[in-house]
């Protein structure tokens, strides 16, 4: 019932304030060919991250979890022509359906897809300088979010935002003892968002097409 409602009021909102987009759509269709799991944000999610990215005049973005791009696409469209997006992602053939839909988008060369697994990437850019980043979308594998969120700050200035995508799953982030394995990656990660002296941060419950869910938002502050 209450699903049935959430998809009702989605569509609605979506109708109202979120036009069709073809491009948008052909990424959502080549990602259900290639049989990947719909675990994209929704339209009003994406929107939302874009207009985050444009109130932050967010130049440099980093992705953690690509699929098939549809985030991305919506996070570059956000992007000055001198901006540019680092998305990382595990799976090759993940990482090639995104980069035809970028493609599609006509973001390509705006957009750097690095293939591997997140951490190895992260190491990397670290080491080679990259950064700092002004937005940092965390959504891969949730364990890992913890270490991810030490890479974000790493990698981040003051002023840079960082936005964490299911930190709710519908309600299983408030039992300690849930049997959803990524449930204590996203607890230790909220914690930390708490605790952490360089971050001030929240976490909003979502309720929509992609169920009851939520995004942590935190903000980068000066080192004291
Ligand atoms: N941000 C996307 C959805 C990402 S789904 C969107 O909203 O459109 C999470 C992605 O993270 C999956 O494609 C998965 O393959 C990838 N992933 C999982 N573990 C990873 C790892 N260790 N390193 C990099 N990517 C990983
Ligand atoms: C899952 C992961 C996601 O990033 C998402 O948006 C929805 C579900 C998952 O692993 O179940
Ligand atoms: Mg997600």
């Amino acid at each position: 019932m209450s699903q049935e409602l959430w998809k009702e009021v989605d569509a609605y909102i979506a109708g109202a304030l979120v036009p069709e987009d073809p491009q948008l759509l052909a990424a959502l269709a080549a990602n259900a060919a290639a049989g990947m799991p719909a675990h994209d944000v929704s339209a009003l999610q994406g929107k939302l991250l874009h207009l985050l990215a444009r109130i932050q005049n967010a130049r440099l973005i980093l992705e953690i979890g690509t699929l098939g791009g549809y985030s991305t696409i919506w996070l570059a469209r956000a992007l000055p022509s001198d901006g540019r997006l680092t998305t990382l992602e595990i799976d090759p053939s993940r990482a090639s359906v995104a980069k035809s839909n970028l493609v599609r988008a006509g973001l390509a060369s705006q957009v750097d897809i690095r293939v591997g697994p997140a951490l190895e990437t992260l190491h990397a850019l670290k080491s080679d300088g990259a950064g700092p980043f002004d937005l940092i979308f965390i959504d891969a594998d949730k364990p890992s979010n913890p270490r991810y969120l030490e890479y974000a700050i790493e990698l981040s200035r003051p002023g840079t935002i960082i936005i964490g995508d299911n930190v709710v799953r519908a309600g299983a982030v408030a039992d300690p003892h849930s049997a959803d394995p990524n449930v204590p990656g996203v607890r230790t990660f909220l914690e930390l968002l708490g605790r952490h002296p360089r971050l001030s941060a929240t976490a909003l419950q979502t309720v929509g097409v992609k169920g009851h869910d939520g995004f942590a938002l935190a903000l980068v502050l000066p080192a004291q």
